[in-house]
């Protein structure tokens, strides 16, 4: 028998940084977050390694910052939402500093500040390095437990949208050890991340699979950019699922990437050579990959006997495989990083449906583009994850009866690992109508075999939508289409057989 409970206040899913943030701003407000696996594991935010991009030195001013994130997006940013997130970046990073988040200081007790690729400052705030999103996360999960007003439940794994009969999200149906519970609450805030484990090559949590987003979709979501997948260009290539990442910082530090000729290939590629954007740097060992010349990220001179204390985390797992970064190249690969797509917000995180509000990496704010640029991530998840909870604490629910549904349908073991497969292959750094035809077969046919899962229909959007679009821009790159195509033109969809509801002006 399906459990019922509810919630009298704002019911948070997911427990990383923007759904953290989001339940302590919904405070005087309760909230209660859930969280599909043990708190501080299976989000991304917790293996950041680059850490916060914000305009926190004197040399620096939101304005760059929002310059740089324009730049990177490739022309799909939305300038309104870019200059809220560069505006507070800095005030956000304060306030996870006074949580306890311990970035490196400058002598002064200023912030210390890494450069990576396409910023045109060191804004990067970290914390030992590679250390930011473990650090900050260790700090927002110590302020959730100590809050009275947070309740964490972990374990729990949304399978649907608890829905009235006029579309309004009133909670969610969850799985917790093979039972089912009806959660209904005030607001729901979905804070579930991105679509790492969608592919077979992800530098991301593999739990990450994108069923946040699916749930919003298939509830009748506005869904925007699917096919904005960002590739890391610096996987650590030692056959791990996932695998493990090193940092963009070393690039700022100086790294270079080789071939196994011992080349220096970046400069064939881009002017700006290793900090080139992420899109371009990923291209290009994809392509000394795909020659048969290798990858290698060069970190001897630029780092080297200072690996263990400045990039401890990238020092660990390459010394897990036998390779001492000190002396040794680090071999690499693109992997899938980050989702620019996802269900789309207003600039209080209130989605197309009411009761529904996203933040974090599966929602679209319109602030990365068709790119994301370094770092700015954390940043999305503090800035609008606040800006979520606030909102969602003023909405209350009026009385009414959700709709009955079961669970959505879950994906098999063995067809999420063919799925995996197919996205890296066809969705993947270099794509083509060939490759992404064949990828939406193969999802309608796993649609038609195993159900219209979550899972299933963002994949299918990725692939739809990556089909669509005809032209390069930004991570999307068609083999068969190089060029930009002008004017840029975000994608908004709904799933198919739901109604396309307009985006509730702030
Ligand atoms: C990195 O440290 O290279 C990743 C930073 C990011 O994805 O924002």
């Amino acid at each position: 028998m399906t459990e019922r409970i509810h919630h009298d206040g704002v019911l948070v899913v997911g427990a990383g940084l923007a759904g953290l943030t989001a339940a302590m701003a919904a405070a005087p407000r309760k909230a209660l977050v859930l969280s599909p696996t043990p708190l501080n594991t299976g989000c991304s935010s917790a293996w950041a390694q680059g850490g916060m991009a914000a305009a926190l030195g004197e040399d620096d001013a939101p304005a760059l910052h929002a310059a740089d994130t324009l730049a990177a997006g490739a022309g799909l940013c939305d300038p309104a939402m870019v200059e809220i997130l560069t505006r507070e970046g800095p005030d956000a990073v304060r306030h996870l500093a006074d949580l306890g988040a311990p970035f490196d200081r400058t002598a002064d007790g200023g912030f210390a500040q890494s450069l990576e690729a396409a910023h045109g400052r060191a804004r990067v705030a970290r914390v030992k390095g590679d250390q930011a999103g473990r650090e900050i996360m260790r700090a927002m999960t110590v302020a959730a437990y100590v809050s009275p007003l947070i309740t964490t439940r972990a374990g729990v794994r949304a399978r649907r949208l608890l829905q009235d009969a006029d579309g309004r999200v009133r909670g969610v149906l969850a799985e917790q050890k093979g039972r089912l519970i009806e959660i209904t609450a005030d607001a729901v805030i979905l804070a579930t991340g991105g679509i790492g484990g969608l592919y077979a090559v992800t530098t991301t949590p593999a739990e990450l699979k994108g069923e946040g987003l699916g749930l919003a979709a298939l509830a009748g979501a506005v869904i925007a950019d699917p096919e904005f997948v960002q590739f890391h260009p610096t996987a650590i290539d030692i056959g791990r699922d996932p695998a493990p990442l090193a940092t963009e910082a070393l690039r700022g530090e100086g790294a270079k990437l080789l071939n196994a000729r011992g080349e220096a290939f970046m400069a064939a590629y881009h002017e700006a050579a290793e900090l080139a954007p992420r899109d371009v740097v990923a291209r290009a060992i994809h392509a000394e990959l795909e020659a048969g010349r290798g990858a290698f990220l060069d970190a001897r001179a630029a780092v080297g006997e200072h690996f263990p204390d400045e990039f401890p985390a990238v020092f660990a797992a390459c010394m897990s495989a036998g390779i001492d970064p000190r002396y040794q190249v680090i071999p690499v690969a693109p992997a899938c990083h980050y989702h620019m797509g996802g269900v789309v917000t207003n600039a209080t995180g209130a989605t197309s449906l009411t009761g529904l509000y996203a933040a974090g990496e599966c929602a679209a704010t319109g602030v990365h583009g068709a790119n994301r640029l370094a770092s700015n991530s954390l940043l999305e998840a503090a800035v609008f994850g606040a800006r979520a909870g606030a909102a969602a604490r003023e909405l209350t629910a009026p009385a009414g009866r959700v709709v009955a549904g079961e669970a959505l349908p879950d994906l098999p073991a063995p067809a999420l690992a063919e799925l995996r497969r197919a996205m890296t292959r066809d969705a993947g750094v270099v794509r083509d109508a060939e490759g992404l035809t064949r990828l939406a077969r193969t999802v309608e046919a796993m649609k038609a075999r195993h159900g219209e899962g979550p899972i299933l229909v963002t994949a299918g959007l990725v692939a739809a939508a990556a089909l669509a679009r005809r032209e390069s821009r930004g991570a999307h790159y068609r083999a068969d289409f190089p060029q930009a195509k002008d004017p840029p033109a975000r994608t908004f969809v709904t799933h198919p057989g739901q109604q396309a509801l307009k985006v509730a002006a702030e």
